[in-house]
């Protein structure tokens, strides 16, 4: 598995697994300024884009994964846990911090596995579904 800066050649591959997508412009856009500004990480398997996640800095000037996405018929091979490691290794802060939905169990567990640690919730985003946050320290000081 390669695990790379994702270039606006990917975007296609990217938008046509991701389902939010589909029916989602602003999903669509979202991919490619991510994209554009460098924050875009893919997973590549023989040459075809599985995944991918998005690692910026806008959660209080710390590390932020705000987008993990894998694609349908390659979950449960390691695939997010693999880009996760790797953001891990790129992440510029000495925390690194990410959320998901409470009814999210995939993403909790694999969370999990990774020690991430809960910090916390966010409600009235989705209703009636907190946004759980987690964070994993790296280091003590920043890179
Ligand atoms: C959540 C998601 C990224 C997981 O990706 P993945 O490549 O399937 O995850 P991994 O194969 O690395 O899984 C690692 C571990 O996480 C846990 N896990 C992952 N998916 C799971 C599921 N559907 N049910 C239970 N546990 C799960 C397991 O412990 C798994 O280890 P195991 O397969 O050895 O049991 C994927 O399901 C996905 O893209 N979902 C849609 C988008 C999303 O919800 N993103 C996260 C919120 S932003």
């Amino acid at each position: 598995m390669e695990l790379r800066i994702a270039t606006i050649a990917d975007a296609d591959a990217i938008v046509a697994f991701d389902h939010v997508a589909a029916s989602d412009r602003a999903r669509v856009q979202f991919i490619h300024e991510q994209i554009k500004s460098s924050a875009c990480h893919v997973a590549v398997i023989d040459a075809t884009v599985v995944g991918y996640a998005v690692l910026n800095y806008k959660f209080y000037d710390n590390g932020w994964i705000e987008m993990l996405y894998v694609h349908p018929q390659f979950r449960r091979q390691g695939v997010g846990s693999e880009l996760i490691r790797h953001l891990v290794n790129e992440c510029r802060t000495p925390k690194l911090f990410t959320s998901t939905n409470q009814s999210n169990s995939p993403m909790q567990r694999l969370l999990a596995t990774l020690e991430f640690k809960r910090s916390g919730f966010i409600e009235n985003l989705d209703e009636g579904d907190p946004e759980l946050v987690y964070f994993k320290r790296i280091r003590d000081h920043a890179a």
